[in-house]
């Protein structure tokens, strides 16, 4: 690169010294592969009403404040871990990818021991990927609620969540960086979703969409990682953060719950377009194909063998998973009242769809206190 090609920078009165390969600036190719630019277009507002008047609100903000925890003292860093042993070997996708290994012309007929392992250790490094990304959007769609919504107490509670999914953001990266190596992209769903939500200028459907919908994503994926890992350190994080979650979820209920008994038939029809838009109409997730790049297997030519497989054995991938995720979502969005607004229309696509099932399922709004694995560690240490 010669002088000529760096932008017009004046750096002759910096520390930076300006020779040597520091000085060679980031391209602008390699700048669009490290940032996103997202339009918000939400207004900010400031409110002079400071007294507490959502006492179950307040509740929450207080317990959040109890139930900080330290990301760096809290968790034992110095854990090692052996990430292929540690990986699911039992994940739904290895289970497939092995029958798929035995069907005729199949791209992965030469597989032997050492590939499935290494496909579980890719799938771990996939998922926290998702992890990690999905907290950082988490992170800025709570700021955003910082901004938008009028009530203090929420605007009180939300900067504790930021704080929250800041911790998060950084565990799982953490995690990723030093325990299993390199990190996946974001997934285009995860980063549709997400986007979409930082750029409504409704304060309501960043709520929704973040405290509702991905929290009760999040909760679920983290759960199934809970339960199909041994690793101490990766147990305790994910339980930290499960602690965290369940708190969010309890917010949204309590905040969308008031303020959707304000709203008309044709703004709660709205939101529910958005619940019905988010859910059954999505379920077609993108996976990841970047696994099979790094397999070294095309994922055009694995994906019609794992249709085949999912069908001959009755076994998609994400079924645990997405009735985990049911499971939490539509009780939750009971609480909030649509289910039945507008003549039960949500109540009536999610029945068609078969989710009705889980509308009694316990919901996250009373639960968060069986959560908080940080209250019951401090509380046992205390005792002995
Ligand atoms: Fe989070
Ligand atoms: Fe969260």
């Amino acid at each position: 690169m010669s002088t000529t090609d760096l932008p017009n920078t004046d750096l002759s009165n910096t520390d930076i010294p300006i020779t040597g390969p520091d000085t060679t600036l980031p391209s602008a190719a390699e700048m669009n592969d490290a940032f996103k630019l997202v339009d918000d277009h939400a207004q900010r507002i400031f409110t002079w009403k400071y007294d507490r008047e959502r006492d179950q609100l307040v509740t929450l903000y207080n317990k959040a404040m109890a139930s900080q925890w330290n990301s760096v003292t809290e968790l034992d860093w110095a854990t090692e871990v052996d990430a292929e042993r540690e990986a699911n070997h039992n994940h739904p996708t290895v289970a497939l990818a092995r029958v798929v290994a035995e069907a005729p012309g199949s791209p992965l007929k030469n597989w032997s021991e050492k590939e499935f392992r290494q496909l579980a250790l890719e799938l771990q490094k996939a998922n926290l990927s998702q992890f990690m990304h999905g907290e950082q959007g988490a992170m800025m769609v709570a700021a955003k609620i910082v901004e938008t919504v009028p009530w203090i107490d929420a605007k009180y509670y939300a900067s504790t969540q930021t704080m929250d999914e800041a911790r998060h953001t950084e565990v799982f990266a953490k995690y990723l960086h030093t325990k299993l190596g390199d990190a996946y992209p974001m997934s285009p769903f995860l980063e549709e979703q997400i986007t979409v939500l930082l750029e409504d200028s409704r304060w309501d459907i960043a709520y929704l969409g973040m405290q509702i919908i991905i929290e009760s994503l999040a909760l679920a994926a983290f759960g199934d990682l809970l339960r199909t890992t041994e690793e101490p350190l990766l147990k305790k994080l994910l339980r930290y953060v499960m602690a965290d979650e369940a708190r969010h979820v309890a917010f949204g209920i309590l905040s969308l719950g008031e303020y959707y008994q304000e709203l008309t038939e044709p703004e709660l029809k709205d939101r529910q377009e958005f619940m019905l838009e988010n859910t059954i109409r999505n379920r077609s997730r993108a996976s990841t194909p970047e696994v099979w790049e790094r397999m070294g297997v095309s994922f055009e030519a694995v994906l019609p063998h794992f249709m085949e497989a999912i069908k001959s054995t009755g076994k998609s991938p994400l079924s645990g998973f997405q009735r985990g995720f049911f499971a939490k979502l539509v009780p939750n969005t009971r609480k909030l009242g649509l289910l039945d607004a507008n003549n039960g229309y949500l109540r009536e696509q999610w029945g068609a769809a078969g989710l009705m099932e889980f509308e009694f399922a316990e919901d996250t709004a009373s639960d968060y206190e069986a959560y908080d694995a940080v209250a019951s560690d401090r509380a046992a240490a205390t005792a002995n």
